[in-house]
């Protein structure tokens, strides 16, 4: 099932909470001169247009980012904020970057990125966004084709997995999607995003994670104070999380 389209979504509370968590971890890998690779099962369209439509049609980004950046409670000095403003600087007010996006962005020339994407208007529009010479575009399924990668050259790196949920079943192949690929690459940063509903489908997901005895592991959950849908909260799960890392990202949760 290939329904889901992230425009309608994009820039809203839990995309805040995604994108900022990712920022933070490809800031502090970029940090070594080692050059790294990033892997990302389930990309989307890299870049989105918040006039357009789509997120006009359900508010999430006007409440979300949009509404944080007035707030005025925004710290300019994230890499995530501070992307998301030289974007509107640069390229247009209604823009907003998208996980491959802010991975091309906060990443060096000499680091290899391959994201995968399976529905063809999103790959279509992904192919448009991303051509960039250290970017690899799979048309393909990610819970097959990034394990199929692992462990990848350069062997430091990370997997950002991202799915759309739409399945039930999402939620306990993407704990067997992590648990394969920490078999395959032990070593490999983990960063799995997971929406919380209101009947807790992803404890088929944390369950298992948080169970199996994965190395530096880092939770984090926020539930909305306002859900405006049926998405009452965002989670993320890191296995082998960076150091230095976890404070930074558990204080994205009072930004929410
Ligand atoms: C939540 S969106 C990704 C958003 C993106 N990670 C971001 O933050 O900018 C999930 C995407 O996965 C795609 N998708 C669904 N099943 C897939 C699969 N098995 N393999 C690759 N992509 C898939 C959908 O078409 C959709 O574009």
């Amino acid at each position: 099932m290939l329904s889901y389209q992230h425009l309608y979504h994009a820039g809203n509370q839990a995309d805040i909470h995604k994108h900022a968590t990712l920022a933070v971890l490809l800031r502090k890998m970029a940090e070594k001169d080692k050059p790294m690779s990033y892997l990302e099962s389930h990309a989307g369209r890299g870049v989105y247009d918040l006039n357009a439509p789509e997120s006009a049609k359900t508010g999430e980004a006007a409440a979300g980012i949009e509404a944080f950046l007035k707030s005025g409670k925004a710290p300019e000095e994230h890499p995530y904020i501070s992307l998301i403003t030289r974007m509107r600087r640069e390229i247009s007010p209604s823009v907003y970057p998208g996980s491959p996006f802010i991975a091309e962005a906060l990443l060096r020339p000499t680091d290899t990125i391959h994201l995968m994407e399976l529905h063809p208007r999103e790959y279509d529009a992904l192919y448009r966004m991303m051509r960039y010479p250290n970017v690899h575009l799979h048309k393909r399924d990610g819970f097959e084709g990034v394990p199929a990668l692992c462990p990848p050259t350069p062997a430091r790196g990370i997997v950002f997995t991202d799915p759309s949920y739409e399945d039930k079943t999402d939620y306990a192949t993407t704990a067997r999607f992590v648990l394969k690929l920490h078999r395959k690459w032990a070593t490999g940063v983990i960063a799995v995003w997971y929406p919380i509903l209101k009947d807790n489908p992803h404890f088929d997901l944390t369950k298992p994670l948080s169970e199996a005895g994965l190395p530096k592991f880092f939770q984090s959950e926020i539930l909305f104070k306002k859900p405006a849908t049926a998405l009452i909260g965002s989670g993320m799960i890191i296995v082998n999380t960076p150091f230095g890392t976890e404070d930074e990202m558990a204080e994205i949760k009072g930004w929410l």
